[in-house]
């Protein structure tokens, strides 16, 4: 190759360097401007905000004005870094320009309110819409990362269709559990019809995302066609078998990891009498278990479930059964543990039970977290939430073998719970606004 010359390559240097941030954008960050909004100080009856603003155009800003309303009754009291009034921050006089690319900081104030205190759900600047206001650390991939885990969120195609959630997914979430268009009621609604087009727009998005994917469930007694139920066993077995070649073929070498059987056990530690069990026995897990491999054999393959964070029947009943899957030679890399938690409900027990699953030699990975409380959410129980989620977090990191933690969501906008436990919810780490609440200081925390 032709060397340049010197001068020139010193240019294009400098050239890369400004270019970088650009190249990493979005196609949707063609707004001029980039907000970060965080609240370093919340005393209850007021609190203390901090806004900056960085230029993602390709021109200097001279002169800015920076509108917003706030959702609640806040009040601004003081500011200072700009002239403020209820509804706008102006540009005082030394810094009024800010260049291409350049952060502008320094903008703060103090107000009062009372109830929530959810920030403003856009800002204006000079009029233009400016990128969704993002939380003032570091993002929880990032910080996982650091810390040899992943984090993770669950993704569907509707969370995907709202912009405001799959830019704040991108920012925090390294992996994407695919939340609903895996499972079999999506890819296989009649014998022998298979179709992925849910699975691959999510799997297309997390990869434009930088993300990698958990596939999301070859075998479940729930989101089932009716027509599988209804075969008899021999028929049954067959119908898993292809099922499993099809849908875990298509995604070989695109999901790092399948949650092959979902929920196969009873909360007292018996085998769930689902169709499978009743159909198959107790040999059907195992029977999945070596198609997933046969279809992906690069894929992680872990059993799922709920309430097994803890010690107790339940988890006891999956831990035999990892046992006896790893001395009869049945393919298994790793344990889900889905974490549907309740308030102030993380199992004391939660280090200690993820610690024997991995001394018997699999991963173990928190799948599916979310922490429930009673409506409405009030300040007492958003910091019990935030304990919770940071014990789940410390509990994770000491386990070597834990290789990550996924919320099932991010937003209390998109959460499944409230459909499922009625007069429950505020379960996720940000708030139906896409506003960070005190759980994802606490997870921030953790991973730090
Ligand atoms: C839930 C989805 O989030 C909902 O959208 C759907 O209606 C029902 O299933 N355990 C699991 C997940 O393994 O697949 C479930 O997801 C939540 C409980």
């Amino acid at each position: 190759m032709k060397r340049l010359p010197h001068v020139l390559s010193l240019v294009l240097a400098s050239t890369v360097a400004v270019a970088a941030p650009a190249a990493t954008a979005t196609a949707d960050d063609a707004g001029q401007c980039k907000i970060t909004y965080s609240v370093p100080n919340d005393w209850g009856s007021g609190f203390t905000g901090a806004v900056s603003i960085t230029n993602t155009s390709g021109m200097a800003i001279d002169g800015w004005t920076l509108t917003f309303s706030f959702p609640g009754n806040q009040r601004i009291t003081n500011g200072w870094g700009a002239t403020w009034t209820q509804t706008s921050a102006t540009a005082m006089s030394w810094n009024r320009t800010i260049a291409p690319g350049a952060t502008l900081s320094g903008l703060g104030f103090n107000a009062s309110y009372s109830g929530a205190n959810s920030p403003p759900a856009e800002f204006r600047l000079n009029g233009q819409l400016c990128n969704a206001p993002t939380p003032g650390t570091k993002p929880l991939r990032d910080l996982a990362a650091a810390r040899g885990k992943y984090f993770g969120s669950a993704m569907t195609v509707p969370e995907l269709e709202d912009t405001q959630n799959r830019e704040l997914t991108a920012r925090e979430a390294g992996v994407i559990t695919v939340g609903n268009e895996m499972k079999w009621e999506a890819t296989e609604p009649s014998r022998g019809q298979f179709t992925f087009t849910g699975g691959d727009r999510i799997w297309a998005g997390a990869v434009a995302a930088g993300q990698r994917v958990r596939g999301h469930t070859l075998v479940w007694h729930n989101q089932t066609p009716q027509w599988v139920q209804d075969l008899p066993a021999n028929q049954l077995r067959q119908a898993m078998l292809d099922h499993i070649a099809a849908v875990a073929g298509h995604y070989r070498g695109k999901v790092f990891a399948w949650d092959v059987v979902n929920e196969a056990f009873e909360d007292n530690g018996t085998r769930r009498q689902s169709f499978w069990q009743q159909k198959l026995g107790d040999g059907y897990l195992a029977e999945a278990f070596r198609a997933a491999r046969a279809a992906d054999p690069d894929a992680k393959l872990y059993y799922n479930d709920y309430n097994t964070d803890g010690l107790g029947a339940k988890s006891d009943a999956v831990y035999e059964l990892v046992k006896s899957f790893k001395q009869q030679g049945v393919p298994i890399d790793g344990v889900g543990f889905q974490s549907h938690l309740l308030l102030g409900g993380v199992p004391a027990s939660m280090r200690q039970n993820l610690q024997r699953f991995a001394d018997l030699g699999v991963d173990v990975a928190i799948t599916e977290l979310d922490i429930r409380m009673t409506l409405p959410a009030d300040s007492v129980k958003l910091a019990t939430q935030a304990a919770d989620y940071g014990a789940v977090a410390r509990a994770c990191l000491a386990v070597t073998r834990c290789v990550g933690i996924t919320t099932w969501s991010l937003s209390d906008k998109h959460s499944w719970i409230p459909s499922v436990f009625p007069g429950q919810g505020a379960a996720l780490p940000f708030d139906e606004t896409f506003a960070p609440k005190p759980a994802y200081r606490a997870l921030a925390g953790a991973f730090s």
